[in-house]
């Protein structure tokens, strides 16, 4: 099979990836290709019922110790999590932290997320020539304000956080990659150690002084990569679910005055949102153990990367009818946003909450809102896991 060389595609790609995976979807649901990120190389599945099958396939390992010598790949986190654990390491891990966001439990954090979201929205409406990047203003300090809350860690340094969690997951030069994760993993070392000795009401402290149900515990190694799993989580997918939520609204009108008549709506409109621009382009690597048949194609075993464009799956017209359109009166539930097997993401009730609260808020206090920015010279993060734009200026009235 060709290598189709994403890497070569540059910028638009990372603009708009959309059209390149439809082509390749009209080929047939796998492909080899050269990755953006240090030029590895992958098996990309596409299309719905192939990327949905493969996000909740067993023969499929998370398991990096998996992954075949020959691959680029700079280790971009810290410590053992769930996100690169098999069964029964990830059943151990996922069960010891789980409780914690079942969506009754999240539901409680809704008036600090909404005091949160009102504080952030007095600060942006004051700019006096009414402009603002919606990213800095709210996107981005919302949700980190409260993984970091949850966590016990309301003093992160947020702004060498930020870099260095950008650059773990998206740059495209290896080394870069790796420096970043290494400074992160110190970092986090370091927090750990600091809750451990000055514990709080907090969830980094219940994790490290207490006990799961049978006496379980999380070893050094596991507390520092829970702790990075979830602060990277908080950092680098909600921001993006509301900057690219907006931007789709601000970008279709009739949209955007349908879901201010009508703020119950907001709901269907998140779900929208994950659907037709999520925050996860591709989610994290899969690896072979032994040659796996999927969709036609036998990809090698020995621990070949697989990639599956989940930002495909969601806008397949054989199971979303004129998928491309960003309608938010339709059914979107289906959607692959969030993963599917037993890693869909754990933080779904928190994200969900998080964005309609952001938006509804977002709305209600702006009667006017507009893009201060032509759409297509929006900057987009780099690389093929996280999509989402550097900054979105708007202009704002109350
Ligand atoms: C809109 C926001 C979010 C999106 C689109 C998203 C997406 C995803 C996806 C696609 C996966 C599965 C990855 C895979 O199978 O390779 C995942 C897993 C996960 N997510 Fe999220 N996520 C979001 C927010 C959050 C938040 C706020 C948290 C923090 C609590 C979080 C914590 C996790 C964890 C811990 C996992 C690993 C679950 C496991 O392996 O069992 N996510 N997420």
């Amino acid at each position: 099979m060709s290598i189709v060389d994403l890497a070569a595609l540059g910028e638009s790609f990372t603009r708009d990836p959309y059209p390149v995976y439809a082509r390749l979807r009209a080929q047939g649901p796998v492909h080899r290709v050269r990755m953006p990120e240090g030029g590895a190389q992958a098996w990309l599945v596409v299309g719905y019922e192939a990327g949905r099958a493969a996000l909740a396939d067993p023969r499929l390992s998370k398991d990096w110790s998996r992954a075949s010598p020959s691959l680029p790949l700079a280790a971009v986190s810290s410590g053992p999590h769930m996100l690169r654990a098999d069964p029964p390491d990830h059943t151990r891990l996922r069960k010891l932290v789980a409780q914690e966001f079942t969506a009754r439990r999240v539901e409680e954090l809704a008036p600090r997320i909404q005091k949160t979201a009102d504080a952030l929205l007095d600060r942006m409406l004051t700019a006096p020539d009414g402009r603002a990047d919606l990213v800095q203003a709210l996107s981005f300090p919302l949700p980190i304000s409260v993984i970091c809350e949850l966590l016990g860690v309301p003093d992160l340094d947020r702004d060498s956080f930020r870099t260095w969690s950008n650059d773990a997951l998206g740059a495209t030069d290896p080394g870069v990659r790796k420096a970043a994760a290494a400074s992160m993993a110190r970092y986090i070392e370091e927090l750990v150690e600091g809750k451990r000795q000055r514990p709080g009401d907090d969830l980094m402290s219940a994790l490290i002084h207490g006990a799961g149900e049978d006496g379980d515990r999380l070893s050094h190694e596991e507390l520092v990569g829970m702790a990075w799993l979830l602060l990277v989580a908080g950092h680098e997918t909600t921001v993006n679910l509301i900057s690219n939520g907006v931007l789709a609204l601000l970008t279709h009108p009739d949209q955007l005055a349908a879901l201010r008549a009508d703020p119950s709506l907001v709901d269907a409109a998140v779900e929208e949102m994950l659907r037709y621009d999520g925050p996860v382009e591709t989610p994290t690597f899969r690896f072979t153990v032994d040659p796996v048949e999927i969709g036609g194609t036998v990809i090698p075993g020995g621990g070949e990367l697989v990639l599956v464009a989940m930002a495909d799956a969601n806008r397949d017209p054989a199971r979303f009818p004129s998928a491309d359109r960003f309608d938010i009166s339709r059914d979107a539930r289906g959607h692959v946003a969030f993963g599917h097997g037993i890693h869909y993401c754990l933080g779904a009730p928190l994200a969900r909450l998080e964005a309609r609260i952001a938006i509804r808020t977002l709305l209600e206090r702006c009667a006017d809102l507009t893009l201060d920015i032509h759409p297509a010279a929006i900057t987009w993060r780099p690389g093929m896991m996280i999509r989402g734009p550097r900054s979105l200026p708007v202009r704002v009235r109350r």
